[in-house]
């Protein structure tokens, strides 16, 4: 529309205004549409200048890093520097079930590889006598978390970027976050006016720890791949069915260490069951179980269990939050 027009000019301006000349940014994509949007933005207001970061941890659903890699480069043209530590990441979640333990070591395995990369980014950028004295980080920042954090969101993440090792000493950080007025639904239509992937742009929420904390055991490679698939299977069907906007996430949860008997194909299996999670939501922190119609169900757990063969069971959680959360882990 023709305001939206307006706002993304507007923000475009304002990013122009705030970095001029004064040197590089730094923006993390994490599949999402907030990092995609505030990333979009910043790339027009200062081209090249811009590198994006995107740490492929191997916990990501199907497709998506080639979303990002692919289809948001091309809309955008931005400059983007692709990290694969999927061998990090799952060497260092090797035996570990407990879901806080698993949060904290993909979390700390994130912020390693991420200012890794920063570093040799900034290393480059601010190399030369007349190099550049200030680095932006471009941070997907929306309102209501500005609102929900007092304020103060900018002010605690940048911290974390205070320690990075292999920079001078002089170097500034200062923090860019074009969506810091804007709500989610803006955000999307932001996104759409900058021509980004739909599959983006519409992305249901999906937890920073990925697949991980959806594989109620141990994280393995073959295992992300059972529920990979399974995954792709039900958002496939789910948006079929026309209910995307209807059904506000719908994790799909893979019980690793559970097995049941079956009868697949020519004879007894011994395979592990899925969960569904349809949720329906106004901000994640109070949810109730989707009504999903019948048809879609069964279309879902008849793929899955014919497509996906070490799976024999589809369920379908039925607990609102609270009690449950939205995810198992
Ligand atoms: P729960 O499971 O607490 O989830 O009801 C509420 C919402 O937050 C998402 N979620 C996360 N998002 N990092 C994230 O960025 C996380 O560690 C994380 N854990 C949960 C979840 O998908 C739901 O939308």
């Amino acid at each position: 529309t023709w305001t939206m027009v307006n706002i993304v000019e507007e923000q475009i301006d304002k990013i122009r205004t705030q970095i001029g000349d004064r040197g590089q940014a730094i923006c993390g994509l994490s599949g999402g549409v907030d990092s995609a949007v505030a990333a979009a933005i910043v790339q027009r207001a200062i081209g090249d200048r811009l590198t994006c970061v995107y740490v492929d941890h191997g916990l990501m659903r199907k497709g998506e890093t080639e979303q990002v890699e692919r289809d948001f480069v091309a809309a955008t043209g931005v400059d983007l520097k692709v990290v694969n530590a999927e061998k990090q990441f799952l060497d260092a979640l090797v035996g570990v079930s407990d879901p806080e333990e698993k949060r904290k070591i993909i979390g700390r395995e994130f912020i390693r590889v991420f200012e890794t990369a920063e570093a040799e980014i900034l290393a480059d950028a601010v190399s030369g006598d007349d190099g550049d004295k200030v680095a932006f980080l471009v941070q997907g920042t929306l309102y209501p978390d500005v609102v929900e954090s007092g304020g103060g969101a900018g002010a605690s993440n940048i911290k974390s970027h205070h320690n990075v090792g292999g920079l001078p000493d002089d170097l500034e950080f200062e923090l860019v976050e074009p969506l810091r007025t804007l709500f989610k639904d803006e955000v999307r239509l932001m996104g759409e006016q900058l021509g980004l992937p739909a599959e983006i742009v519409h992305r249901q929420p999906f937890p920073g720890p990925g697949l991980g904390i959806r594989i109620i055991g141990e994280v393995t490679r073959e295992r992300l791949d059972i529920l990979r698939e399974a995954d792709a299977i039900a958002r496939e069907e789910l948006t079929r069915a026309g209910l995307d906007r209807d059904i506000w996430q719908m994790p799909v949860v893979l019980l690793a260490d559970v097995r049941s008997v079956g009868v697949q194909g020519d004879g007894r299996t011994y395979g592990h069951p899925v969960v569904l999670r349809p949720v329906t939501s106004e901000d994640a922190m109070t949810a109730d179980w989707a009504r999903l119609p019948y048809d879609v169900m069964e279309r879902i757990s008849t793929r899955i269990t014919n497509e996906v063969s070490e799976i024999n069971r589809v369920t379908v959680d039925v607990t609102s939050k609270p009690p449950g959360t939205i995810e198992w882990e």
